[in-house]
């Protein structure tokens, strides 16, 4: 332990202090506030119970609200180091100050204002994200224009990374960098490539991504929490790649990537804090609801920490169950396919267990529809019932992979359905992590 953490003025043990008691907060705070959502009207029916009991939602507001606290907290400890006054010990009280005054100066002189704007931006685009997913709880804003409201939270981080680091080139594998590059050698000894003013639009749909995508992975209780929970921990595990073996084997200098992680980890603490204490009342069966505020909250702290630090594309490796949600539900999302309010499962009353729910055709479908539910029902990723005679179809099971998990497994009680998609979701997070630590640097070369 005392190699991993460095000095007095460690910064990740107050990371690590300051997150044990968010937990224990939110975890107290939840049961109390409960009562007074619902009394203001934050409440929702759990649809997947025989009798639809009303619990509050947006509990996930509460998670938000004492994380922001717990970083604003955090931001002297952050930066302790530079406000440290050392003094000469001389006994002379006169001279004393005058030395304090002195190198207070000049380390505060050394202060690093842009690091502070860095983690100020990042509180504003999550603390943006807070009010636009309650303004969204609240008025239940339409699927279309709610789809941007990340877009709209992170113009402030954006905003400083572009004075403060402006970096917009990203690693390609060697192989495909002498594609493009025929006969030329690169400068660097990993190739790179500029994206220029795409990777400011990469980052917006990074943005917009993250938090609509773990919104649409849902329905089922403790789904939104549990997988952010599991996302947030193959972070850590990630930052802890950098540091730990660093701190360990006391490297000089220590891997280059290893400020960047230190920074993620302080944002990624947190939060796994406030989400164990939801997902406690958020599991089944449920207590609370999380609401879409926590969905694009958390979202966007993984947006956030995979922008800053400049790791988003292994972000995305431990997203790939809501990459592969969001594809597999496009036709619904972009209109091809009729899409319901609501897509979660429904409850079989008589059995007990979740069946898929469906999406009804007045019309039989045709086209580009038709065609789309053929192949998709051919290759098992559906669930078509057609009429016996006509063999139209008639329905068809939504397109979410929470529907398809009970397409194949058949039909499952809520809480274990919840535990095969979070052990899918630990699945490719661990699949993830391996393969950015192991394939990663033989295919970009480092
Ligand atoms: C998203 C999904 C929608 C899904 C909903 C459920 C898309 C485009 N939208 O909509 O299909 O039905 O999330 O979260 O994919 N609820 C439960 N049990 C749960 C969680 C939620 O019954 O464990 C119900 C409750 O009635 C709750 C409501 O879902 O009040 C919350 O829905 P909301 O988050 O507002 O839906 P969207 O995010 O718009
Ligand atoms: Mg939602």
């Amino acid at each position: 332990f005392a190699l991993i953490f460095n000095s007095e003025y460690d910064p990740l043990i107050a990371c690590i202090g300051f997150s044990v008691l968010a937990y224990v907060i939110t975890a107290v705070l939840i049961p109390v506030l409960g009562p007074d959502f619902v009394r203001v009207g934050f409440v929702g029916r759990d649809l997947g119970k025989k009798h639809r009991p009303q619990i509050p939602e947006s509990m996930g507001a509460v998670c938000a609200v004492v994380y922001l606290i717990t970083l604003f907290f955090f931001i002297p400890f952050l930066f302790a180091k530079f406000f440290v006054t050392e003094t000469s010990g001389s006994g002379n009280r006169e001279h004393v100050l005058d030395t304090a005054t002195l190198h207070k100066g000049r380390s505060l002189r050394m202060f690093p204002h842009s690091k502070l704007a860095e983690f100020l931006a990042a509180l504003l685009s999550s603390f943006s994200m807070l009010v636009l997913g309650v303004a969204d709880d609240l008025f239940d804003i339409r699927w279309r224009n709610k789809l941007l409201l990340p877009a709209i939270a992170v113009l402030p981080l954006i905003l400083v990374y572009y004075v403060d680091f402006g970096v917009t080139l990203v690693a390609v594998p060697p192989v495909i960098w002498r594609l493009f590059n025929p006969g030329m050698v690169s400068n660097s000894a990993v190739p790179v490539v500029d994206l220029g003013v795409f990777y400011y639009i990469y980052m917006l749909a990074m943005a917009i991504f993250c938090p609509n995508s773990i919104n649409i992975l849902a329905g089922i209780n403790g789904l939104e929490a549990g997988q952010s929970l599991i996302i947030a921990i193959f972070l850590l595990l990630n930052d802890a790649m950098y540091i730990i073996p660093g701190r360990i084997l006391g490297l000089h200098p220590p891997h280059p990537a290893t400020e960047a992680h230190l920074l993620s980890t302080y944002f990624v603490l947190p939060l796994i804090a406030v989400t164990a204490a939801l997902l406690k009342y958020n599991w089944y069966p449920a207590r609370v609801f999380v609401g879409d505020t926590y969905c694009y909250f958390a979202g966007m702290v993984f947006a956030q920490v995979g922008i800053l630090g400049h790791f988003s594309k292994t972000l995305l490796l431990f997203l790939i169950p809501q990459i592969v949600n969001f594809i597999y539900s496009a036709p619904q999302l972009f209109k091809l396919v009729d899409c319901p309010r609501h897509r979660l499962p429904k409850l079989n009353t008589e059995t007990g267990l979740l069946e898929p729910s469906r999406v009804y055709f007045d019309l039989p479908p045709k086209g580009a529809e038709l065609l789309l539910l053929t192949s998709l029902g051919k290759l098992k990723l559906l669930d078509l019932e057609r009429d016996p005679e006509t063999h139209v179809i008639k329905s068809s099971s939504n397109f979410t992979i929470v529907n398809l998990v009970l397409t194949w497994a058949g039909p499952l009680r809520e809480d274990r359905l919840a535990i095969v998609i979070l052990g899918v979701q630990a699945g490719c997070c661990a699949v993830g992590l391996i393969a950015r630590h192991t394939i990663a640097p033989a295919v970009f070369g480092r």
